[in-house]
């Protein structure tokens, strides 16, 4: 990564696998959204790196690939495929999963969905409530079923890869996205406390921009700076090895100072871009 992309998107990471390795060879690691993008990295990265990774998403055929190619390299990783939209699956799913790995060190909460669309067109494609059911409800409900087995057995950490958009200012036309993400990191971070004393440690990275399908689809970053899946994978290891609550670039912190103490500028800043972004697209319109 050439070194100004370096500065704005990196957080403390680790990529020597070897270090990875005393930290989790040998460890049971559940990754949700692991078919694709940073989750099939992470899977990736984490299986080489000697842990026996469970891999959860909806694409059965993708899973499966993946956890192939692991088993391929001499890993070990294991297909569980599960629609998180679908609440009452989850804890089925995970009662099942937990009576085959008795004991999972490890949770990588990473699946989600991005929708970047006018809250006043989203009503109909029912953007909200299916951006709550990936980015909120379903992980809450994973978490929850797997957290009385990860307290009863001692310990384990759970790491949620958020996003800087998860702080503010909050932007037009992502509503749903950031309202889901924003949602679901204050859930996990009001639980946080309440496990830490239990043995469990709550980690929330606030990733910025990686280049995977998810932000390909808004074309809007297309030219900018992005952390490949892997420099992300590498990121969620440094969290592994150094565990902490909050993983971000150091610039998000003074992102929210500038948006508690100016709201009025940035708001109005987003304000003129989306009129401006608008009135293009009346232009463009037949
Ligand atoms: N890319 C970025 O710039 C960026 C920046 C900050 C944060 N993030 C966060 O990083 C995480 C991973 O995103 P990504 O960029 O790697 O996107 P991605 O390539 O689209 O991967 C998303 C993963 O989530 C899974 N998923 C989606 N809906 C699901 C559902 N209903 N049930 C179970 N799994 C589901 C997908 O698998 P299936 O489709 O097979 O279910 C896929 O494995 C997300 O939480 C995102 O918010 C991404």
């Amino acid at each position: 990564m050439p070194g100004l992309a370096r500065l704005l998107l990196s957080p403390p990471s680790c990529r020597d696998v070897e270090v990875l390795r005393r930290a989790v060879g040998g460890k049971t690691v559940l990754i949700t959204g692991a078919s694709f993008g940073i989750g099939e990295a992470t899977a990736r990265l984490f299986g080489q790196a000697g842990a026996e990774v469970l891999l959860v998403a909806r694409t059965e055929e993708k899973l499966r690939a993946v956890a192939d190619s692991i088993r391929g390299s001499g890993g070990r990783a294991h297909a569980y495929p599960l629609d998180l939209s679908r609440t009452g699956d989850i804890a089925p799913r995970m009662e099942e999963v937990q009576r085959l790995h008795p004991r999972i060190d490890l949770v990588i909460s990473n699946a989600g969905k991005s929708i970047r669309r006018p809250a006043l067109e989203s009503l109909e494609r029912r953007d909200l409530e299916r951006s709550l059911a990936v980015n909120f409800t379903g992980p809450a409900a994973l978490i929850l079923a797997l957290l009385p087995r990860m307290i009863g057995q001692g310990g384990g950490q759970i790491i949620s890869v958020s996003t800087v958009s998860a702080k503010p200012p909050a932007a037009p036309r992502w509503a749903s996205y950031q309202g889901s993400k924003a949602g679901f990191d204050l859930w996990l971070r009001g639980l946080a406390p309440e496990v830490r004393g239990r043995g469990v440690r709550v980690s929330s990275v606030y990733m910025p921009l990686v280049r995977t399908r998810m932000s390909a689809a808004s074309g809007l970053y297309r030219r900018a700076p992005a952390l490949t899946p892997r420099e992300a994978a590498e990121i969620i290891a440094g969290t592994v090895v150094r565990p902490r609550d909050r993983v971000a670039p150091w610039w998000l912190g003074a992102q929210e100072l500038a948006a508690l103490l100016l709201p009025g500028v940035l708001d109005g800043v987003l304000s003129r871009l989306e009129d401006r972004e608008r009135r293009r697209g009346e232009g463009a319109r037949p």
